[in-house]
């Protein structure tokens, strides 16, 4: 299969599939695109159910969504997943889309039905299934801090929290603006309460070792929504001076080997878990949309950690 197809392409889809012998009917559209190891766990998890669909990955770029999207309808795809930069152009492309991801602002599935693109987002609510899963603990008993709260992957986390109404609330962004912006927007979710102040059920914080050492000591989830860990030299978003053991540390990018910060927290003996799981989790809602059908779960991770060991 080829690593990458082009907006181009899909112009002539049929010859795309008659190269493969498959019917190419599900795709990551993102820019750039070759990075991302969807393609992996759900072509797994098709060849796994016995399906002969198989899933690519699409370049499209910015000024060509749509018109990738409306191609990709005619081709009779059955859906896609978007990323980094397409999430938040993609909801205007939708005709419906779930309340959670219009109140997100962005959607990461998209679902072709009846010559109609239906919008979801699934990084949320993988969110707290991972949560739940790894740590064993519901987000609505967490004090929880995001770290880049104001990118997709934090804004989509924040909203998750707010509707299972978390203890406590904490936006830190690089530019606080739109961590403010983003506590105003989900105050209500917490009755109207006052936005900030130690008391406050959400705050928006500056990104300042003092002010971050001071929340923490009352947060219990702590959660890294930068690209901080992507690349080998990046430092820890989190110094180790400011993780403690009783801290659960969600970090949401992941690598062959620990990341920063997950390596930060074992240093100090806090429990963490990389973005892995969170990866099969939003895929695996995704292709559940696609085929009201259980994913194979075990058989996503699996083909996943093989390819990463690699
Ligand atoms: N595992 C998964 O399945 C999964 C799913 C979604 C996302 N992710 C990961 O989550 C990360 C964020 O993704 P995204 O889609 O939210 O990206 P995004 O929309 O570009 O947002 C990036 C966020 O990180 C902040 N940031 C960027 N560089 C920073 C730095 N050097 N120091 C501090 N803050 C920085 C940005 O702050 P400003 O607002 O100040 O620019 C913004 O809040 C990526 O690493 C992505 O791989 C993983």
């Amino acid at each position: 299969m080829r690593d990458v197809y082009t907006t181009d392409d899909l112009t002539n889809w049929q010859a795309c599939c008659d190269e493969e012998g498959a019917p190419l009917k599900l795709a990551v559209l993102g820019f750039p695109i070759t990075h991302s190891l969807s393609p992996v766990f759900q072509n797994a998890a098709l060849t796994h159910l016995g399906r002969s669909e198989r899933y690519v990955r699409v370049e499209a770029a910015p000024e060509r969504l749509a018109e990738t999207v409306s191609a990709m309808i005619a081709a009779r795809f059955i859906g896609a997943n978007v990323t980094i930069p397409h999430k938040q152009t993609a909801l205007t492309l939708c005709d419906a889309a779930e309340p959670l991801a219009q109140r997100i602002g962005a959607v990461n599935t998209l679902q072709f039905r009846d010559g109609e693109t239906l919008g979801f987002n699934t990084d949320a609510p993988a969110f707290a299934r991972v949560v739940r899963d790894e740590f064993g603990v519901d987000l609505r008993d967490l004090r929880v801090l995001i770290l880049g709260a104001g990118g997709g992957a934090g804004m989509a986390f924040a909203h998750q929290c707010a509707s299972e109404l978390c203890e406590r609330l904490v936006l830190v962004n690089r530019s606080t603006q739109k961590a403010q912006a983003l506590a105003k927007q989900l105050a209500p979710f917490f009755g109207g309460a006052k936005v900030d102040g130690p008391s406050a059920r959400i705050a928006a914080r500056q990104w300042a070792e003092q002010i971050l050492r001071e929340e923490l000591e009352t947060i219990d989830l702590i959660v890294n929504a930068t690209p901080l860990g992507l690349r080998r030299t990046d430092p820890s978003p989190l110094p180790d001076s400011l993780i403690s053991p009783h801290h659960l540390v969600f970090d949401s990018v992941y690598s062959k080997n620990r990341t920063p910060l997950t390596e930060a927290a074992r240093r100090v003996g806090a429990r963490s878990v990389d973005g892995l799981p969170l990866l099969v989790e939003q895929g695996a809602l995704a292709f559940e949309i696609w085929f009201d059908a259980e994913a194979p779960r075990q058989v996503m991770r699996e083909a996943l950690r093989f390819i990463i060991a690699a």
